[in-house]
């Protein structure tokens, strides 16, 4: 496993998930719309620009990478920076089902929950199975960048609350 290969494969990953944070804001995702429930389907805290300025932001910052280093996951150069945006919107996806299944269970918005620090890494590996090879879901490789995120998580919301950007440690 070369680490350098897995760091730049997780970077429009935690981009896309940490961007939001600073370009969300206004209209949220679903609209206000409460599902049988009475809660709502993702909450204030899932933005429409978050959401696509994560996408765009994560896309940018994995096309940067593809650019300038090939990574082994990905057959050619195209399929790569095409990757990233797949990699970012399935972050942004990932995020907003974390929402979904928070709300679901009586979490309110903006309170920590465990999915918080995993489920856009999970959707993002799904998301791109058709795209990458084999070899990206070997198991060390998926260990690393799960046990990675759920060290980085953490670290970089208490950054973000040291900072000012974020109103909570989590
Ligand atoms: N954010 C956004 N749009 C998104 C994701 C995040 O605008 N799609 C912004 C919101 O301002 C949000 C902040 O980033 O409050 C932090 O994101 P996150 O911790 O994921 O959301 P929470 O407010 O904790 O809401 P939830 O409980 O639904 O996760
Ligand atoms: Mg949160």
């Amino acid at each position: 496993m070369a680490l350098v290969d897995l760091l730049l494969f997780l970077i429009p990953i935690y981009i896309a998930n940490s961007s939001p944070v600073m370009l969300g804001g206004g209209m949220p995702l679903d609209l206000g719309a409460k599902l049988n429930d009475g809660k709502r389907l993702f909450g204030d805290g899932k933005t429409i620009r978050g959401f696509v300025g994560g996408t765009l932001a994560g896309t940018v910052a994995g096309g940067i990478v593809a650019v300038y280093y090939q990574l082994p996951f990905f057959a050619s150069p195209q399929l790569q920076f095409f990757a990233a945006f797949v990699l970012a919107f399935g972050t942004l996806c990932g995020d907003a089902l974390g929402s979904f299944i928070k709300r679901r269970m009586g979490v309110e918005s903006g309170k920590p929950f465990l999915l918080d620090t995993i489920m856009f890494l999970i959707l993002a590996l799904i998301f791109v199975v058709p795209f990458a090879k084999g070899e990206l879901f070997a198991y060390t490789n998926i260990v690393f960048v799960f046990v990675l995120t759920l060290i980085i998580h953490p670290l970089t919301n208490i950054l973000a609350n040291r900072i000012g950007l974020k109103n909570v440690p989590w």
